[in-house]
């Protein structure tokens, strides 16, 4: 493909403007750097298709430029029609990448672009949340003995292919970087929990001190957002399903309550579960006036848009990504950046050193699966990849750390010590 003649973008000449972007997020990228280096030299992915469908911000612009400079053409879609930063994609192309996105894509739009990606014949793809690997399986069962292999990013996208798995319907090897301890841990907990508030903090400009903050879901995002909540002054309260994660939540010193309870304390509500219906008609029926509604996990089904829509007597946007819906009594809720996810609709995703370990990881687990034999199913990513990156980070920080002794290494794996 000829990233300029066949990409499907908004406007090429905000390429500049993209690629300052780029720059400044590379800038504080060492882990790309060092890999890029090491890529260059080695290239492993020489000659090879690569479909990348991510959110197109600056920083999967420099794990696409990393994939390409280990020898691969790459070609890159939108995980979500609402993250896409136009200028930052029109940098991509203008650096020799083929893309299919732009920021506010229709259902339609978004979904033909996945099939331009698809057109491109990838031989090994990234995912974000399944909808690539969905649109293969469906549309392109032709192409499946072309992949392959890929890697999935995040929780929801896992939960997708295990699915898929279970039913014997996966059809290519894909690694479970969310799994990886060097993800979930810091982009998921630190990530979500520090951007999160960016994007709700720029998007309303409100005070969250002193407020009260309903988490719904206490995973490893619901974890950071509560403590990040915690730590600006709010009061929170924790929704759970998993009696075991209330209980953690409880013992982190949160107040732990059903969503409808809660709907009644609540001035901000984030959902970060990875399940719909979240916070459905008999929350909003009690919520105060100007509760602010957020959503972080990974599809806009979470606070229920049918249910407030059908409440409400009239919706209006009130300010850019923020949408009131007035109750028939009189009372605002505010919905931001459409239910989609609050940090990447409504800001600039995770802080740049997150991602760069989370696409380190993404880099060499795609050199993994490219190099290796790895039969069709979800795969771990290797332990040993897991701990070159955490080595990796420490060390771009300056920490360094004890190593086991040969006589400690004994201790630790005989019984009768
Ligand atoms: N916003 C981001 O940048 C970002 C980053 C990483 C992951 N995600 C997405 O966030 C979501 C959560 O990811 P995670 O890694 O925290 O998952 P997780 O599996 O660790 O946690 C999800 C939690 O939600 C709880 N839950 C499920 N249904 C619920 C309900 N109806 N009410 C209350 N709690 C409920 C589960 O019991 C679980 O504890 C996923 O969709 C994931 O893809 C978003």
């Amino acid at each position: 493909m000829n990233p300029v003649h066949d990409s499907e973008i908004r406007d090429i000449t905000l390429a500049a403007e993209g690629r300052r972007k780029m720059d400044w997020a590379f800038a504080h990228m060492p882990l790309l750097a060092k890999l890029r280096e090491e890529f260059q030299r080695e290239r492993p992915f020489a000659g090879k298709r690569v479909a990348i469908c991510l959110h197109l911000e600056a920083k999967t612009a420099n794990l696409a430029l990393l994939v390409q400079a280990g020898g691969a053409e790459v070609a890159v879609a939108a995980s979500n029609p609402l993250s896409t930063q136009d200028d930052v994609v029109a940098g991509l192309v203008d650096a020799g990448v083929t893309a299919f996105a732009w920021r506010g894509a229709t259902e339609e739009e978004y979904h033909r672009h996945l099939g331009r990606l698809l057109d491109f014949h990838p031989e090994a793809i990234i995912d974000d949340g399944g909808d690539l690997i969905t649109a293969l399986h469906r549309d392109r069962p032709d192409q499946l003995r072309e992949i392959r292999g890929g890697c999935e990013e995040t929780t929801t996208g896992i939960l997708r292919l295990r699915a898929m798995e279970a039913e014997g319907a996966l059809k290519v090897p894909m690694m479970a970087v969310n799994d990886a301890y060097c993800k979930y841990l810091f982009d998921n907990r630190y990530g979500t929990g520090q951007s999160v508030w960016d994007g709700i903090m720029r998007t309303t400009n409100l005070l969250v001190a002193g407020k009260t903050v309903v988490v719904v879901g206490y995973g490893w995002c619901g974890k950071g957002v509560a403590m990040r909540a915690k730590g600006l002054g709010a009061r929170v309260i924790v929704c759970e399903v998993d009696p075991i994660r209330a209980l953690e939540a409880v013992m982190d010193g949160f107040s732990v309550m059903p969503v409808v309870e809660a709907a009644r304390e609540g001035d901000f509500f984030v959902t970060v579960t990875g399940n719909r219906d979240c916070i459905t008609r008999p929350a909003f029926e009690v919520m105060k006036d100007g509760a602010v509604l957020a959503n972080a996990g990974h599809f806009d089904v979470e606070i229920s848009k049918p249910d407030l829509r059908e409440l409400a007597v009239s919706v209006r946007e009130v300010r850019h990504n923020i949408e009131e819906y007035r109750m028939p009594d009189g009372r605002r809720l505010y919905l931001l950046a459409q239910g989609r996810l609050v940090n990447l609709a409504s800001g600039d995703g995770h802080p740049v050193e997150v991602m760069d370990m989370t696409f380190a990881l993404q880099a060499l687990a795609l050199r993994a699966v490219v190099e290796g034999d790895f039969p069709p199913g979800v795969h771990p990513l290797p332990r040993e990849l897991d701990e070159r990156v955490a080595r990796m980070r420490l060390s771009a920080w300056g920490f360094s750390v004890d190593e086991l002794t040969p006589g400690q290494r004994a201790y630790l794996a005989s019984w009768q010590a």
